[in-house]
């Protein structure tokens, strides 16, 4: 990812290596604010309050977290009390329960006196795997857009994607995003549809941020323009990332996926869902079985912008925060394996 020309990542551990540090995701874009977690409650208040999201860093963020609460307690009731916590500060996203169950598998067989050490150690391998999955997801990716631009040599590739799968929601590169900066620095002339993605904007505040941090051409829509772009022939294809991949191929993303999805499919539009195996949840059978997060009804009533939130309705507000798309309006799943029509 890059921040200000450099290329960074979205965490990591802290200087003196007995924290992690994030980006606070609430003040993008209008201030660049580093955290530092020092303790496992702040971890899970940072998952849980969305100082830090999106499917696989909240995934890598709760590997952390467990360390850190390992190192304040690492006997097997400390392990299990940890593990709890932190899988109940957000629901739908599987990375979260696939990287504490993945810290706590390689920490239980060590002394205790070890643990806090190898948790951490975890989770920095955490890190770097989700990094390199990325990084060959947007390798994936980018024949797909490769053969599409072929299609259309003459004019940029228009693709559109939903609430932000970028860099800021893994650990580098993103999901969705990976391809779109890889055909960019590959000189592919590619400009992307932002949908601003309502209620917390994550397309309007995250995903622009990222894409004109590097240089890739893009404009924010509202959610509700897309079905318009697109039967108008201005989307070429669709990309969004997800919270969670159920094992009949339903996928779960974020509230306002699953109209795109119908909207491309009734305009012959490919849509993709790029992720890293570590979404994929064979244990939930179908979309029906995801935990749908319901969140507070004051991010619908209120909107953040820069300077505060201000209040859009006099009226109270429901907040289910993510819908499933079902299998069969779905092109392709584009994983660090390849690309393929199921999954
Ligand atoms: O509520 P959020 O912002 O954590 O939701 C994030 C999304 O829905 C992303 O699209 C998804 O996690 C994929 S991230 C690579």
């Amino acid at each position: 990812m890059k921040l200000n020309g450099t290329h960074t990542r979205s965490i990591m551990r802290t200087d003196d290596g007995k924290g992690a540090r994030i980006l606070d995701q609430r003040d993008l874009p209008w201030k660049v604010t580093w955290v530092d977690l020092r303790d496992a409650a702040t971890a899970e208040r940072a998952i849980r309050e969305m100082w830090t999201r999106g499917a696989p860093l909240i995934g890598a963020t709760a590997a952390y977290g467990l360390a850190l609460a390992l190192a304040e307690d690492a006997s097997d009731e400390g392990l299990d009390t940890a593990h709890k916590f932190l899988l109940e500060a957000r629901p739908t996203a599987v990375n979260l329960r696939w990287a504490l169950d993945d810290v706590a598998a390689h920490v239980r067989p060590l002394p205790v006196a070890e643990r806090a050490q190898a948790a951490f150690a975890r989770a920095d391998q955490i890190a770097d795997d989700d990094a390199a999955m990325s990084e060959k997801i947007g390798a994936h990716g980018l024949a797909i857009l490769r053969d599409l631009h072929a299609q259309h040599p003459d004019r940029p590739l228009n693709i559109l994607t939903h609430c932000n799968a970028g860099w800021l929601a893994t650990v580098d590169y993103g999901t969705a995003t990976a391809p779109i900066y890889m055909a960019h620095d590959a000189g592919i002339p590619v400009h992307v549809w932002v949908d601003e993605t309502r209620p917390r904007n994550q397309g309007a505040l995250l995903t622009a941020f990222e894409l004109a941090s590097h240089g890739v051409p893009h404009t924010v829509i509202v959610d509700n323009a897309g079905g318009h772009l697109m039967m108008n022939g201005q989307v070429d294809m669709v990309i969004v990332g997800t919270d969670r991949v159920a094992a009949n191929g339903d996928v779960c993303n974020k509230i306002g996926t699953y109209l795109k999805a119908l909207a491309a499919k009734d305009n012959d539009i490919p849509f993709y869902v790029a992720l890293p195996s570590t979404t994929f949840d064979a244990t939930t059978p179908t979309g029906a079985d995801v935990p749908i997060e319901e969140r507070s009804g004051e991010e619908v009533t209120h909107v953040q912008g820069e300077g505060g939130a201000i209040r859009v309705t006099a009226s109270g507000a429901a907040n289910p925060a993510f819908d499933v798309t079902p299998a069969r309006l779905v092109t392709g799943y584009i994983t660090e394996k390849g690309v393929s029509a199921t999954i």
